[in-house]
Formats: structure tokens, sequence, C-alpha cells
């Protein structure tokens, strides 16, 4: 069990899918908790950022949902509509359960597209936090446009370094020179985890906005 002062794997990330669900397995009991003590932010501005262009009843796919907290805070921002849930991390997903937001949650590895789910089954898709462990960010932003519907939006987030690293600007205009967007924003980036030592100001978030063709 990973106690609050032992997130130092956090900052280097890692995208062995095994390593990540058991880390996040055992860090999920305390998982809140230890990200309110981080003034976690990111739920929060990507659910305004939803509602910005969104109505409340939309349907949303959370993709990496974890304990739930982007649920919470898309219904703090108004929304209404069913929220659907799915997480590599069994145990986050039993804590996300215990909220009562979600209409489902399944365990799924965005890793291995494509997920069990049909073309265009949702309004909205966001995917907060998570894209640190998902190497192949061409193949899951297509993804994500295959489960949204057309005029849906999508909101991600991505850590400022991993942003340049993988070459996420490129991967985003590739999409919508593809066809598969008719517009997206990037925003600036951000404080991610401010009160966490190791990421302090060294590292932000970048949203992606991105809107389905
Ligand atoms: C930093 S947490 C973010 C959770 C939630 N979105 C939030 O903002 O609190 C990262 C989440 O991504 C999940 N995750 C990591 N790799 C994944 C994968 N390949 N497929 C599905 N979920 C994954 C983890 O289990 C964890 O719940």
């Amino acid at each position: 069990m990973q106690d609050r002062e032992d997130h130092h794997w956090l900052k280097q990330g890692s995208t062995a899918s095994g390593e990540v669900a058991k880390t996040y397995d055992d860090w999920a009991a305390s998982y809140d908790v230890t990200l309110a003590d981080w003034d976690y932010r990111a739920p929060k501005q990507a659910a305004d950022l939803l509602a910005a262009r969104m109505p409340p009843a939309s349907a949303v796919l959370d993709a990496g949902c974890g304990t739930g907290l982007v649920g919470a805070a898309l219904r703090a921002a108004g929304f209404t509509g069913p929220i659907d849930g799915l997480d590599i991390s069994p145990s986050s997903l039993q804590e996300a359960e215990k909220s009562g937001i979600y209409r489902s949650l399944d365990t799924a590895n965005l890793q291995a597209p494509p997920l069990d789910i049909p073309n265009n089954t949702y309004n909205a898709l966001v995917c907060i936090g998570v894209l640190t462990y998902v190497p192949d960010t061409e193949g899951v932003l297509r993804e994500f446009t295959r489960l949204v519907r057309s005029g849906g939006v999508i909101v991600i987030s991505q850590r400022d370094d991993l942003f340049m690293e993988r070459g996420f600007a490129d991967a985003v205009q590739g999409l919508a020179s593809a066809g598969l967007l008719t517009d997206f924003a990037i925003s600036e980036p951000q404080p991610y985890l401010p009160d966490n030592p190791d990421f302090g100001a060294a590292i932000g978030v970048i949203y992606v906005t991105m809107v389905v063709a």
C-alpha cells in the first residue's frame, strides 16, 4: 500500500499497463485525499471546458475515470446526463462506484484499442490525467473520435512536457487534416499539481478541446 509520501513514481510515469494498474489499485482508497492535498484542479477545469460547449443532458464517457473526481466535477458543472466510466484499475472503479454518479463503470485498457464500445455512442468524452500512461497519442485520440457523435466534443489533458515529447499538437492537427475534427483548441500550460513537491511549477497541464466531424 502506498502512503502519502510515496508518490515519486508519478513524475517519471510508466506506460507498462500492469505496473500502472497496480499502482492505482494500491492508491485508490487514499487517491482523492492525496490529490486534494496537491491542489489538483484538472477535473473542474475540464468540466468547465466541456460545459462551455455542450448541453447539460449530454451523454459523457469519462475515459480513465479513476476514483471518479471528473464525474463529480461534471455533475458540479451542471451535467445531468449519463456518465460512463472506464479505467484499467479495478480498485479505482470500486471507489468511483461509491459516488453513485456513473451509469456504468468498466475495466478497459486505453493502450489496446478498439474499446468494446460501438461507434458514435457519446455526445462527449473526457480523458483527464490519463494520457501520461498511453504512449500512442494518435491511436488513442483517433479511437476517441470513433466513440463520439458528429458535433460532439472531446476534452483531454496532457502534461506539458509530454505534450511536446509526444508531438501532441501535430497529432491533433493530423486528425483535423484527416477530416476527423472540425475544430480544436489547445490551452496554455496551467498549474497541474501545484502543491506536489515533484511537480510544483515544473510540470504544467495543457488541455485540448476537439470538436468531432
Ligand atoms: C492520475 S489518474 C486520473 C484519474 C481521473 N481521471 C482524475 O482526474 O482523477 C490516472 C488514471 O488513468 C488510469 N489509466 C492509466 N493507464 C490506463 C490505461 N492504459 N487504460 C485505462 N486507464 C488507465 C489509471 O488507472 C488512473 O485511474
